[in-house]
């Protein structure tokens, strides 16, 4: 089979830059190891970014997010037990939306299937190959039968544990990589969300974040530690530590039926490329930030606006952006990999030295104060949060 981009991984950096190359009229072709129903029912990130929203829309999947996406204004971050609100509206005129990225992934699968695109899923033993000449090629079986790719380009939009990066000899590139003391606990519950916006709060004994996927559903997110599993975590425990973490006067936290619950370890990690030869890599195959800044699912977007365009412009005759995009799409992140990481560091208690964290915390605290007390300080972040341009 020929194509001209070959992409690994069908969440939602694959999926949609297939679909934003459809759109230039480029062809491609999707390789995804698993099935589609698990790609549907994988639950993970909230908040659609300004930009992103906007890269959707003029894809032509803006529909639902505009029916059923809750437009949100701004946050608020919660410290001593009192609640603060950041309007990014009235600070710089941006706001975020609320909608899960399994319905954006939906939204890309029901469009490709309408559309009649080619996407193998379950396919087995992906590898890529001949990535230093103009002639790369995917291999893969499906069905039993073997099957071989020859494309232009290969792209790894195949998250953090797929075969792209890998594929990368290792003394081209350089990981640079993060952890954190520190895990979230995630659950989603049948309950109307017990606030209207977004709720980061840092508790003295840990983090806490309420957030929501509809007006019947919320999603709640509780600092764990690294080694805690779900059976430490019965449902009691959850909602009283979330009761106590979240809790301010006249105000009640409403339970309901938890219908997920999973344990997300933290951790920052960036490639030192993100093109080599004939492969580029997008979204989690290059990058991953810890959820506090909600830029995951933000950055695999931003990734592949930059990269349809930079292909769209190849095959227009014009390389400047595709031999730039590697370099563009790194300088981006790394503005975004340092803010995430400043939430993250603000929000949550690092219990690790018992020399610093009685210290680390009233600083944090300093700083909480400093934030919400500056319009400064405000401004930096709603236009971090809210997304920077692509
Ligand atoms: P992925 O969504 O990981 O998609 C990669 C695809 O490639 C998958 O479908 C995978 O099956 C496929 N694949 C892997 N290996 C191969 C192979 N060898 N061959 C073929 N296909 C392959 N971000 C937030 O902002 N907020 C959150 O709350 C949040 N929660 C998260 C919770 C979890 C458990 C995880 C793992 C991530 C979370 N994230 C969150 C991050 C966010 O979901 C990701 O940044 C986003 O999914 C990135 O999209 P992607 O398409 O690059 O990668
Ligand atoms: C959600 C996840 C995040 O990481 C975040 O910062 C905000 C919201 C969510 O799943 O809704």
């Amino acid at each position: 089979e020929n194509t001209r981009v070959a992409i690994i991984g069908a969440g939602p950096a694959g999926l949609l830059l297939s679909w934003a190359l459809r759109d230039a009229g480029i062809d491609s072709i999707v390789v995804e190891n698993r099935t589609q129903d698990y790609v549907l029912a994988r639950i993970r990130a909230g908040v659609l970014e300004q930009s992103a929203v906007e890269t959707l829309t003029r894809l032509g999947l803006g529909e639902r997010i505009r029916t059923e996406g809750l437009e949100h204004d701004g946050i608020y971050l919660q410290f001593r037990g009192e609640r603060h609100h950041v309007d990014f509206q009235e600070l710089i005129g941006r706001s975020v939306t609320v909608y899960g990225q399994q319905e954006v992934v939906k939204d890309l699968i029901n469009a490709h299937t309408s559309a009649g695109s080619t996407i193998y899923y379950e396919a087995a033993d992906v590898a890529v190959h001949d990535l230093e000449s103009s002639a790369p090629r995917v291999t893969f079986t499906h069905a039993g039968e073997a099957h071989t790719i020859a494309a232009d380009f290969v792209v790894g939009a195949d998250g953090f544990h797929g075969v792209c990066r890998a594929s990368i000899p290792r003394e081209a590139i350089t990981l640079y990589d993060r952890s954190y003391p520190y895990a979230w606990l995630g659950i989603l519950a049948n309950v109307a969300p017990s606030t209207d916006e977004l709720i980061y709060a840092l508790h003295e004994d840990g983090f806490a974040m309420h957030s929501m996927r509809s007006p019947h559903v919320s999603r709640l997110y509780l600092q764990v530690d690294t080694a805690d599993s779900l059976e430490q975590w019965p449902d009691e425990r959850i909602w009283e530590t979330l009761h106590a973490r979240l809790g301010v006067p006249g105000w009640t936290l409403q339970e309901g039926e938890i219908t997920d619950k999973s344990i997300t370890p933290m951790r920052s990690f960036v490639a030192s490329r993100l093109a080599y030869g004939s492969l580029f890599l997008a979204g989690d195959a290059g990058h991953i930030v810890p959820p506090t800044g909600a830029k995951g699912l933000n950055s695999a977007i931003a990734d592949v606006t930059m990269l349809a365009a930079a292909l769209a412009a190849h095959y227009a005759d014009d390389d400047a952006l595709l031999s730039g995009y590697g370099e563009a799409a790194l300088r981006r992140q790394w503005r975004v990999q340092q803010f995430s990481q400043w939430m993250t560091d603000l929000l949550h208690r690092n219990r690790t030295d018992l020399q610093t964290m009685e210290f680390d915390y009233q600083s944090q605290l300093g700083r909480l104060d400093y934030v919400t007390g500056s319009v400064h300080a405000q401004r930096e972040l709603a236009e971090q949060y809210s997304g920077l341009p692509f």
